[in-house]
């Protein structure tokens, strides 16, 4: 294909005499792209032409060498070039230090062994970082946006919001001092803020995670910063797709802006790192409410984690869910994937035993970068069910 463009253009170059400077002058040839090192231009030219000949040959020596400066031809391009580089830098800074805990999941029946320098050699392949490894940890930065930074207000409003107050709605009854003895379950609760702020508001809150990406970040927000607005982080760099401004790339996101020790005295607020069906399908009515927040779909058996739901929650208690269905293994080759429609996820709860209540739909992005040209707007499936 490359061959066949440089033919092309060496053609019309040919074809237009131009003198445009594009190819040297050349009688004997054609054009003058392969000229041996000793070819001599002189013979039968003019001193004029010589002249320009030799200008023009130091000008393509010029422009070779220039490559590199020209290669980003415009100066925003390369002034946000070298801003990204310090962003990288600044983004790193944090990532060290997510990174510093990590005995934090060591427990008593199955530590989190080390590994030593022959380990790792043995366990190459296993350990190769691979691209989709680090998109991840790009969207593990993005994921501060949405959950602890002023940035993510209109996500968290939309989301958030309204689920934290159909919680209240329901528990209305009981005093605010007492929201310490309603037990509720985040699972797939990500960087942990729909737990926090549910713990915000006095009820006892445990979120409930399996990705050691969401685990080591959320570690990192909710032990380890003291203050309001602590660090920047620059989570839209890696894409300079659909930008509007140079700078949008650069937009920064100061994390965390509210103070995650700042919960009510006597609240319990935890985080449980495991899966899901693991951690909590031999227990049951546990839990006074479950709020499911874009997890469901995570599921490769829907059935499994309804009935898990179902099962952990007390008698009357209710599950509060808002999020899409786009179901996380629908094509994953080698994976059982069962993908339902939203009515027949409704209707499958209802036959596991819930009552739905309220139902409705909210629309949000996720994760969006908010100067972006393209945003992705999910029409969520919003309701409330109970356990009869
Ligand atoms: C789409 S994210 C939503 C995160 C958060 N609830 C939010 O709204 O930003 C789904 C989360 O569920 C977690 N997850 C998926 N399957 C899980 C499982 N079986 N057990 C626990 N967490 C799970 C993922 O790691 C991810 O953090």
């Amino acid at each position: 294909m490359e061959d066949h463009n440089q033919d092309l253009e060496l053609r019309r170059s040919q074809g237009s005499h131009s003198h445009s400077h594009d190819h040297a002058h050349s009688r004997s040839h054609s054009h003058g792209h392969e000229h041996g090192p000793n070819y001599d231009h002189r013979n039968g030219h003019e001193e004029d032409d010589v002249h320009e000949e030799t200008l023009h040959f130091h000008k393509i020596i010029k422009a070779f060498s220039q490559y590199k400066a020209s290669a980003i031809m415009l100066p925003t391009y390369l002034k946000r070039m070298e801003k990204i580089d310090e962003a990288i830098e600044a983004n790193y800074e944090i990532i060290k230090i997510i990174c510093e805990d990590q005995q934090i999941f060591v427990n008593d029946d199955r530590p989190m062994a080390t590994l030593d320098i022959n380990d790792r050699a043995k366990n190459a392949a296993a350990l190769r970082v691979r691209e989709q490894d680090m998109e991840k940890v790009q969207g593990t930065i993005k994921q501060f946006v949405r959950d602890w930074s002023e940035g993510g207000k209109p996500e968290r409003e939309a989301i958030y919001h309204p689920m934290i107050q159909e919680l209240k709605d329901r528990f209305a009854s009981v005093p605010v001092e007492q929201r310490g003895g309603i037990h509720v379950l985040v699972p797939g609760s990500g960087l942990g803020r729909l737990a926090f702020d549910i713990a915000h508001e006095g009820f006892s809150s445990q979120g409930n995670e399996f990705s050691y990406y969401m685990l080591l970040a959320s570690n990192f927000i909710l032990n380890k910063t003291t203050q309001t607005n602590q660090f920047k982080i620059y989570p839209f760099i890696h894409s300079f797709s659909n930008i509007v401004q140079p700078n949008d790339v650069l937009t920064e996101a100061k994390i965390p802006d509210v103070n995650p020790s700042e919960i009510p005295r006597g609240t319990d607020f935890s985080m449980v790192a495991g899966d899901f069906l693991e951690v909590y399908g031999q227990e049951a009515e546990n839990f006074d409410a479950v709020v499911t927040c874009f997890f469901i779909d995570t599921a490769k058996n829907i059935v499994d984690y309804l009935e898990t739901i179902y099962k952990i929650l007390k008698k009357g208690g209710v599950w509060i869910n808002a999020g899409p269905l786009l179901w996380h293994f629908e094509n994953t080759a080698n994976e059982i994937s069962i993908e339902l429609s939203l009515e027949e996820v409704l209707e499958l709860a209802k036959t596991i035993g819930f009552r739905i209540e309220v139902q409705g739909t909210s629309k949000s992005t996720y994760m969006a970068n908010p100067h972006g040209m393209l945003k992705y707007v999910y029409e969520c499936a919003t309701w409330t069910a109970v356990k009869i």
